[in-house]
């Protein structure tokens, strides 16, 4: 799950790079240091892949312009679970979860698919090492579960595969007069 969100920013601002042509008066302004992508850019793959790599020191500090916090280390402040699955029941909650090492990733796989707006991303990071608070609550079979304490993982050879949709929507302002 900790993957999943920083995943979610490592994608989002893939998707900001490669967001197509809007009209000039609609287009957020990306920092200069960002390479844009093109829709209709015929190595559209090549060039987000070359953007998200260039971005990867920028990734380890954060990009206040673009409100993406650093991932060195990367702090999010709570992860709740709820495992229920009948004789297993298991309710957790993580906090001040400090994740180091993801700075250090490489791209397996690339790709988006403009027409359907959607992008795959394979990524691999050799080593990430976790810290976090924990509080537990179960039950397992009819053997009650508690606990909190220190939480610490490191891991190995992670792998990191995820799917984004994307919409377009239109927006739309009504001027109501006075
Ligand atoms: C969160 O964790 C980091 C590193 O594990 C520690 O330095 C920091 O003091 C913790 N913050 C809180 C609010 O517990
Ligand atoms: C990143 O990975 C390289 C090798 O792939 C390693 O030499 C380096 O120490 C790693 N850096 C961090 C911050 O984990
Ligand atoms: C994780 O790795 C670091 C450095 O490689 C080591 O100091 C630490 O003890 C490891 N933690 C665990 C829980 O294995």
């Amino acid at each position: 799950m900790k993957f999943y969100y920083i995943l979610i920013l490592l994608t989002a601002s893939v998707g900001a790079v490669s967001a197509g042509p809007v009209s000039k008066k609609e287009r957020p302004q990306l920092p200069s240091f960002v390479k844009v992508c093109r829709r209709n850019d015929p190595n559209l793959d090549m060039c987000a892949r070359q953007s998200l790599l260039a971005m990867k020191d920028l990734f380890h500090y954060g990009i206040p312009e673009l409100f993406i916090p650093p991932i060195t280390p990367l702090v999010i402040p709570e992860i709740k679970m709820d495992q229920d699955s009948g004789a297993i029941y298991l309710h957790s909650t993580f906090k001040n979860i400090t994740v180091n090492g993801l700075a250090n990733y490489t791209i397996n796989e690339l790709h988006i698919n403009p027409k359907k707006m959607r992008l795959t991303l394979v990524m691999s990071v050799p080593k990430v090492a976790m810290d976090a608070k924990y509080v537990m609550k179960g039950k397992i079979m009819m053997m009650p579960l508690m606990g909190n304490g220190d939480f610490k993982a490191n891991f190995s050879d992670v792998e990191l595969s995820t799917l984004i949709t994307a919409e377009r929507y239109i927006k739309i302002i009504v001027y109501l007069p006075r």
